[in-house]
């Protein structure tokens, strides 16, 4: 069995009872967080740009655990930087991990760690992750693109994770073309609810996904389990 635990905005950590993974762990800080960056117990960190609310806890958490960072290069090579272990990749590629494998997609989207400079860390993406017979497809932070029907096809996907947030990401309306290209069994709306500028309603996501698609809908507020 793999679980899905959806823990807030874009963070969520995958298991199938042999390894765990936690995606854009963005917990320090994070209205919705529904756990703490040191009690995170994971294997691996995936993140998917630069961006304080997807790179988040990315660093501390590689630190204390002794776990990589698998992310784009330049994101990787910043990462590998502030003293995390890093397993660089790019988009295209994919990677068999001991605890399955990773491939990176392209996001429309920029990737940038923002301080008092802006120092820019590559393309952002998205990533399919196969664990445990399981294909989850994470959109990361991103437009709506044509080429989501070839990943689709390509990658038969037992789930998709869509930001539905607008503003910086697809709004509800391009999420529901971007799960019908998709075509996933099941479809989890993030990046909605953690800043007022990205406040949606994701059961109206799930009633047009039901009118509209042929996925199935399932909405997880922070701490919420999906298991497959
Ligand atoms: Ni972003
Ligand atoms: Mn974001």
């Amino acid at each position: 069995m793999v679980t899905i635990t959806y823990l807030g905005h874009a963070c969520f950590t995958m298991e199938d009872g042999k390894h765990s993974i936690i995606v854009d762990p963005f917990l320090t800080g994070n209205p919705e967080a529904a756990t703490q960056a040191d009690k995170v117990k994971v294997d691996a960190i995936l993140v998917s740009h630069g961006h304080g609310d997807h790179l988040g806890d990315a660093v501390a958490i590689a630190k204390r655990l002794k776990v990589p960072i698998i992310a784009p290069y330049e994101l990787a090579m910043y990462c590998q930087r502030q003293g995390a272990d890093v397993h660089p990749m790019h988009i295209g590629g994919s990677y068999q991990f001991p605890f399955g494998r990773v491939k990176l997609t392209q996001a429309l989207h920029g990737s940038a760690v923002v301080g008092e400079a802006i120092e820019y860390t590559g393309h952002p993406c998205g990533f399919i992750i196969q664990m445990g017979e399981k294909t989850v497809y994470f959109a990361g932070d991103t437009g709506l693109f044509g080429d989501m029907a070839l990943l689709g096809k390509l990658h038969p996907l037992d789930v998709a994770i869509l930001p539905i947030g607008d503003n910086f990401t697809m709004g509800i309306s391009d999420a529901v073309e971007a799960t019908k290209m998709l075509n996933p069994a099941v479809v989890i709306p993030i990046h909605y609810g953690a800043f007022p500028i990205i406040k949606q309603d994701p059961h109206q996501f799930e009633k047009e996904v039901l009118a509209k698609t042929s996925a199935r809908c399932v909405v997880l507020r922070p701490g919420e389990k999906l298991e497959m």
